[in-house]
């Protein structure tokens, strides 16, 4: 790929042909505030927060491809004041009391406002009065609170680029634009699959998961819905699974989810759920360790040979796990009878 040369802030730097500028600064480490730009969506500009100074022009460095020689300034005065007009408007139109909000660690207009320094009393000047908006709390997986988006349409576009579906659109005109379903129904009532795709990139907390909880730390897995091999991170805190976050590494699902891989943990933590062997002792089940059941099922495998054995596989494993047991029933056991639960 070819690489362009340019100048951001007195410093050069190189970036691929293509890249934006707002992405070649942030690969070096240089912030510009963004609020509608998303690294898996095409940018549209939408929020003039990341307007940047070229030769005296006001360009936005989200739509700006870098150009060889390009002479970046981040912080002019006039970028400045663009940038200080912009937050502010987005603050007067968003609800006080954003501490309470459970996104507010997390929340990139707050960031945005520390970062560029806000004066409280102005936004509250410019605050008109309005009457707040339901939430729609329909969805069991995630509620959407229309006071506190910004319009910044990253969920829209997710849902129409990225997940396909196109559920949600710009609902209204002027200051009474939402964010919305089709006929601006609740989410239940539309043909949302709850993937949570749009919520996951959600910059503040409108579209909020309803079950979260910060982990203290996070384990590296797979996702045992389907043979698909989505790649996970588990978040644990204590001996509890509270959270799944999808690896934007891992080719099979490239940071994507279903609704069954975001949100459906719970068996994990489930009471009834088995977590350790059991082998049957005069007609009863008692406890036993790994070591104990596979020595069993070892010496037990030896009395059977051809169509004396069967193997049922899992779709809740992965197809390298049931690539093993097809295997070592076909070559081991030395028979073809093996079926697998994927008719679920
Ligand atoms: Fe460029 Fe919003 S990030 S306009």
């Amino acid at each position: 790929m070819e690489k362009i040369k340019l100048t951001i802030d007195g410093l050069e730097i190189e970036a691929e042909a293509g890249t934006s500028v707002l992405d070649a600064a942030l690969a070096n480490d240089i912030y510009i505030p963004h609020l509608c730009h998303h690294p898996d969506l095409k940018p549209v500009g939408a929020c003039r927060l990341c307007g940047v100074d070229v030769n005296g022009r006001m360009e936005m460095s989200c739509l700006l491809p870098v150009r060889e020689g390009l002479d970046v300034k981040t912080n002019s005065p006039e970028v400045g004041a663009t940038r200080q007009v912009a937050i502010e408007l987005l603050l007067a139109d968003h609800p006080q009391g954003c501490l309470s909000c459970g996104a507010s660690l997390q929340c990139e207009l707050l960031h945005i406002a520390d970062h560029i320094g806000v004066d409280g009393e102005r936004i509250e000047r410019l605050r008109r009065p309005s009457e707040p908006l339901p939430i729609d709390n329909s969805n069991p997986f995630f509620s959407f609170d229309p006071n506190k988006c910004v319009l910044c349409g990253i969920c829209v576009r997710t849902c129409e680029d990225i997940v396909g579906l196109g559920v949600l659109d710009f609902v209204n005109r002027g200051s009474r634009t939402v964010i919305g379903t089709f006929g601006n129904e609740p989410f239940i009532d539309s043909i949302c699959e709850s993937c949570g795709e749009c919520v996951v990139r959600c910059p503040v907390g409108s579209l909020a998961p309803k079950r979260w909880q910060r982990p203290s730390h996070e384990v590296q897995s797979t996702c045992v819905y389907c043979g698909v091999g989505c790649g996970i991170y588990l978040g644990v805190k204590g001996d509890q699974v509270v959270s799944v976050r999808a690896d934007r590494e891992r080719p099979s699902n490239q940071g994507s989810l279903c609704v069954k891989g975001r949100y459906g943990y719970n068996f994990i933590n489930h009471k009834d759920r088995l977590t350790t062997p059991l082998i049957k002792k005069e007609g009863q089940f008692v406890e036993a360790t790994w070591d104990e059941a596979l020595d069993l099922v070892a010496e037990k495998f030896a009395d059977y040979k051809g169509s004396e054995f069967a193997a049922l596989a899992s779709a809740k494993c992965t197809n390298e796990d049931n690539y093993l047991i097809q295997k070592f029933t076909r070559a081991v056991m030395q028979t073809n009878t093996v079926d697998h639960c994927a008719r679920l």
